[in-house]
């Protein structure tokens, strides 16, 4: 993948602006990721996914470019601060949010999620799996009802995509943000935005596209309707190199392996005494993210002395979602997680868990 970005960075022309070799050939890694999003997550047509720099760009895209005053949106409280804080924003512009409580195994209930629905509820945004406990949430039923009940649904899918299974051609959503340097493997500075035909969202930016230059109106079509200015093609090269690895090792064997080391953190963890662990115990639930605590340690201390002295990179504290916290009952202070990911190997996940015994043992 770095590789891939070196050398698209050696030829980078401006990708669609140009009928020269190099602006094709960056033209080109933008359409190859393009496509190879689109194979990934089951879809037929790759015009529907717009890049945009992180999840969290594609999150304020989705919630700015669809809500009026006026509306009435659905979340939860489990979700990240890239939904939370535009979502209170849009409040201040006459857009009512309704904040459904998660269980405090991080797990929201989709009837509950689905009973908060009422006139003028426009949309519902929900996190696919939370960033603090791993805890998948139940995309699929609250997705359906939305579809059922005409409200829009955006699904953020920052920890889950490359990951998890995701398949548009069953799951009826609407728009899906994700990043491209989680589980997609791409490099920083990418990450996308899916939206299903027929859902009108304005663009958060306007301006040259490289098609219809005659106009000053920006085009209507996909996906230059919301991708304005030079693209990242040079990140759209690595990203095209991480997703063509995905789709040839399979996202299933990805899941597989993944939760296979979550199995052995889950069970490596509960046998240290004085360590407690957040969200569902059954691995098939989680995506890859554990969070903990070691008992009179303080998370951010943990995450120094397990780099300091085992080598392992962890991130202690709030984790960009402060409700996700509360609702665990670890605010403020927050906690200590851990993310395997498909190159995490047996023996890593042992060194970790030894790092975590001596840290109890030298302070229990
Ligand atoms: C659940 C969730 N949503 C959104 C984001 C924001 O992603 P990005 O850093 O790509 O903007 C993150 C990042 O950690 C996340 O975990």
């Amino acid at each position: 993948m770095a590789e891939a970005v070196a050398s698209a960075i050696r030829r980078a022309g401006n990708p669609g602006r140009s009928g020269h070799a190099l602006s094709i050939r960056s033209a080109r890694d933008l359409f190859t990721a393009r496509e190879r999003l689109a194979e990934l997550f089951g879809h037929g047509d790759s015009s529907r996914f717009v890049f945009t720099e992180n999840a969290t760009v594609a999150l304020n895209q989705a919630i700015k470019g669809t809500l009026r005053p006026g509306d009435h949106v659905v979340t939860t409280s489990v979700e990240h601060n890239s939904v939370m804080r535009p979502l209170r924003r849009m409040e201040d512009a006459g857009v009512r949010v309704t904040v459904v409580p998660a269980g405090a195994d991080g797990v929201t209930d989709a009837r509950a999620v689905v009973a908060a629905f009422r006139k003028g509820t426009r949309m519902v945004v929900l996190v696919h799996a939370s960033n603090v406990s791993g805890a998948l949430q139940p995309v699929e039923a609250v997705v359906s009802a939305a579809r059922k009940r005409g409200v829009l649904s955006l699904v953020d899918a920052a920890q889950t995509a490359g990951a998890v299974p995701i398949d548009l051609a069953s799951l009826p959503v609407d728009l899906l943000a994700a990043s491209g340097h989680k589980g997609l493997l791409g490099p920083q500075g990418t990450g996308f935005l899916y939206v299903r035909e027929g859902v009108d969202v304005v663009p958060l930016i306007e301006g040259g596209t490289g098609s219809r230059s005659e106009s000053d109106h920006q085009p209507d079509f996909y996906p230059d309707a919301l991708e304005s200015g030079t693209q990242n093609s040079v990140g759209a090269a690595g990203l095209a190199v991480s997703l063509a690895w995905i789709l040839r090792r399979g996202i299933e064997a990805i899941r597989r392996k993944e939760i296979a080391r979550v199995e052995e953190l889950l069970s490596g963890l509960s046998r240290i005494p004085g360590v407690r662990v957040f969200g569902p115990p059954d691995p098939a639930r989680r995506a890859s993210a554990v969070s903990f605590l070691v008992e009179g340690v303080d998370p951010a201390e943990v995450g120094r002395r397990l780099e300091r002295e085992h080598g392992v990179l962890v991130r202690a504290g709030l984790h960009c979602s402060p409700n996700g916290h509360r609702t665990l009952g670890t605010f403020p202070a927050g906690t200590v997680r851990v993310s395997p990911g498909p190159f995490t190997t047996r023996g890593e996940i042992a060194r970790f868990l030894s790092g975590v015994r001596r840290v109890r043992r030298s302070t229990g």
